[in-house]
């Protein structure tokens, strides 16, 4: 491509032998490039970015002023375009809308290449996956399961009631064999053979220890809220826009204590750009921003800029909770699973779901009375998630929420709804849901 831009210009030169140099230069890597393939790599990759909803204008943005759902959608043309014969794919699906999801489903079941996905979206796996590795954290195996999705879910519930079953009699056995010793322990010709009683009953514990724990969870509450003012947060005519690109204009906002909006948009709408102006992260073009008397916000970020990557899971808490004492801070960090050392990781190397489990362990000590939650869901296993969940419609402060997760919708139980990128603000009407998966 170089080559031919180089010979374009030349072309245009005044010396004429130069020019008809770079005429038949030009012609012969045109005729190289289209033999490779080049003409239509362009417009394949084009039709994929296409089928994923990117905008040409899009296109010619700077990677990092990209919307998550935009991001996602990047990552995956420039994946799926390669040609590569086998794709690994973690979570693909997280933050992009119904219509790319559906897109992303028919294209991988049709995929010629091999296919190791990680994904929470059960209906994705449904239709790619013929195969499972279940990673099982409490008994560090990996079973593998030569079946399709609905298939292992159905194997997997046998073999764990297998499992429960064996332990219950193993337990049985080794008591029964307990009790058998205690009961010739004190005979002085009996009592090695009850010590080797001991011992074996002992070792059929052993055994079955591994199997016996429960999957981990993080406990998620959300803080009581301080008391606050009857409207903790206001916007009025929040305007904003990226050179000649208008994302909103003229939002009006008011939250009152406890109550619950939900903001939806297609990817790109705007929904994370409104949370930043919210929170006071970037100012608007126009308009502002009150807070109320005794108002405290919380903001969850969708791509948790708000963690220091450079500074430990301890130091990130630490600076969320400057009053807690350091052990009050390591207990609330073991019920959002990071025990012994992990509290010294730095931020940066988490998994997804570690930093979703971080941020919201930083605004769980916050005492925040206003939550800005950005797709709070993303990236957290389903037990986690029915935490976040529970957690959400139990707290009695405000929310914001964005998210294209129809359960947290569900969960939060939103009075009012504000449409982007229009600013239209709507009573709460359950057949609202079906946009959810658009947000
Ligand atoms: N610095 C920037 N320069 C140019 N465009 C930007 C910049 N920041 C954001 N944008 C554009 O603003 C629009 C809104 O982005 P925003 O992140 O608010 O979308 P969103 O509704 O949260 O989308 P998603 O559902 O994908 O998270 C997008 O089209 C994005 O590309
Ligand atoms: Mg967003």
């Amino acid at each position: 491509m170089a080559d031919m831009r180089l010979a374009e210009e030349r072309m245009a030169s005044s010396d004429k032998d130069v020019a008809e140099k770079a005429v038949r230069r030009w012609t012969a890597l045109d005729e190289d490039f289209h033999r490779e393939g080049g003409y239509s790599a362009e417009s394949e990759a084009g039709s994929i970015a296409l089928s994923l909803g990117l905008a040409a204008k899009v296109l010619d943005q700077p990677l990092e002023t990209l919307s998550g759902g935009q991001r996602r959608r990047v990552e995956l043309a420039r994946i799926l375009f390669q040609g590569s014969s086998t794709l690994l794919l973690d979570e693909p699906t997280n933050h992009l809308d119904a219509d790319s999801i559906a897109w992303l489903k028919e294209f991988l079941a049709a995929y010629k290449g091999g296919l190791i996905v990680i994904s929470h979206d059960a209906a994705l796996l449904n239709k790619c996956a013929n195969k499972i590795f279940y990673l099982d954290a409490n008994r560090s195996t990996v079973d593998i399961y030569n079946l399709g999705w609905s298939a292992y879910l159905q194997q997997r519930e046998i073999d764990e009631r297998r499992r429960k079953r064996e332990q219950a009699s193993a337990e049985k056995q080794a008591g029964a064999l307990k009790a058998q010793a205690d009961r010739m322990r004190y005979k002085a010709t009996k009592a090695r053979a009850a010590q080797s009683m001991d011992k074996r009953a002992a070792r059929i514990l052993d055994s079955i220890v591994e199997g016996g724990g429960r999957e981990k969870v993080a406990r998620i509450r959300f803080p009581d809220p301080v008391k606050c003012g009857k409207t903790p947060l206001m916007a009025h005519g929040l305007s904003k826009s990226y050179g000649s690109s208008e994302i909103f204009t003229d939002v009006d906002l008011a939250i009152d204590r406890g109550s619950r909006v939900v903001i939806l948009g297609l990817n790109g709408a705007g929904k994370t750009t409104l949370l930043r102006l919210l929170s006071g992260i970037e100012p608007g073009d126009t308009g502002e921003v009150e807070l109320g008397h005794g108002a405290r916000l919380g903001y969850y970020a969708q791509e948790h800029e708000t963690l220091d990557v450079t500074r430990t899971v301890l130091e990130n808490m630490q600076s969320a909770s400057p009053d807690l004492a350091e052990s009050q801070v390591r207990s609330l960090l073991g019920s959002f699973l990071f025990i012994g050392d992990d509290v010294f990781k730095p931020a940066g190397v988490l998994s997804g779901g570690e930093k979703t489990r971080l941020a919201l362990a930083c605004l769980v000590v916050s005492g925040a009375n206003v939550l800005l939650l950005d797709e709070p869901t993303n990236n957290l296993d389903p037990a986690s998630r029915a935490e976040i969940l529970e957690a959400l419609s139990r707290y009695e402060g405000a929310v914001v929420l964005v998210t294209h997760d129809d359960g947290a919708v569900e969960a939060l139980n939103p009075e009012r709804v504000l449409l982007l990128p229009d600013g239209v603000e709507d009573l709460w009407r359950p057949d609202y849901l079906d946009l959810i998966a658009l947000a």
